[in-house]
């Protein structure tokens, strides 16, 4: 029997998790803060733009809602996971607790890389089959769900991994780390979202080949993203020196 178009999706997350430098490097201050600043910019470019164009190309009623619903948590406000924040604004805040000012938080400016990214996934997420997009939409959320890669990683997904850098980098209580375990909750929900969806409608729809190739470009544009991360939190180390 051929192997199930999830399994294959779960091999291409497994690749990605297994070969990305920044999971596999050492965390640092630079890099943490760098982290902090971009990804909150990021956050809301994707789920205020890019997740959007998929919810609006989506032909399924039900799946549409959730692209909005989980879309709202990260921009809006998270009742379920974030005690009425929405994500970035928790990032934020942990940006604040590693040494960063909220100004400088507040007008950090995308990388060149991000920036890039951003682009990237335009092309990914605009004008592509919405099954494709939900990949898009889901496949990085998906490797905060145990399972992928070794070791901790596998025991506890990547904000599993970030918490115990971060905790010990930083000496911080995982209270003061809402944002990597409110992911470890959320990002099982609106990653099963994607998942269950490619599982429904990728056969019916012929295009099990289309959405594991989606799930390997959409992690490619990610790993660059994140190494693009650590590039600039490295140079923002130097420049303090
Ligand atoms: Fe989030
Ligand atoms: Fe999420």
């Amino acid at each position: 029997m051929p192997r199930s178009v999830v399994r294959r999706l779960d091999a291409v997350v497994n690749d990605f998790v297994l070969r990305c430098r920044f999971f596999r490097e050492p965390m640092t201050k630079g890099r943490a803060q760098m982290f902090a600043m971009q990804h909150q910019l990021n956050t809301r470019q994707r789920n205020s733009v890019l997740k959007l164009k998929v919810a609006t190309n989506c032909t399924d009623w039900d799946t549409r809602i959730r692209i909005l619903k989980a879309c709202s948590e990260e921009v809006i406000a998270d009742h379920e996971h974030g005690g009425g924040r929405a994500h970035w604004q928790i990032l934020e805040d942990l940006g604040v607790r590693i040494g960063l000012k909220r100004a400088q938080l507040q007008k950090a400016t995308p990388l060149p890389s991000t920036q890039l990214c951003w682009a990237a996934w335009e092309g990914l997420m605009a004008n592509k089959h919405w099954l494709e997009g939900i990949v898009a939409n889901t496949c990085a959320e998906r490797v905060n769900v145990p399972g992928y890669g070794t070791g901790l990683f596998k025991r506890r997904g990547w904000f599993g991994v970030e918490r115990q850098r971060w905790g010990r980098l930083f000496e911080l209580t995982n209270d003061e780390m809402k944002f990597f375990t409110l992911h470890e909750e959320a990002d099982i929900l609106h990653s099963n979202m994607g998942w269950q969806a490619v599982e429904r409608f990728a056969r019916e729809l012929h295009m099990e080949d289309a959405v594991v190739a989606a799930c390997e470009r959409n992690l490619y544009v990610w790993e660059h993203y994140l190494n693009g991360i650590a590039a600039g939190g490295d140079a923002l180390a130097r420049m303090r020196r």
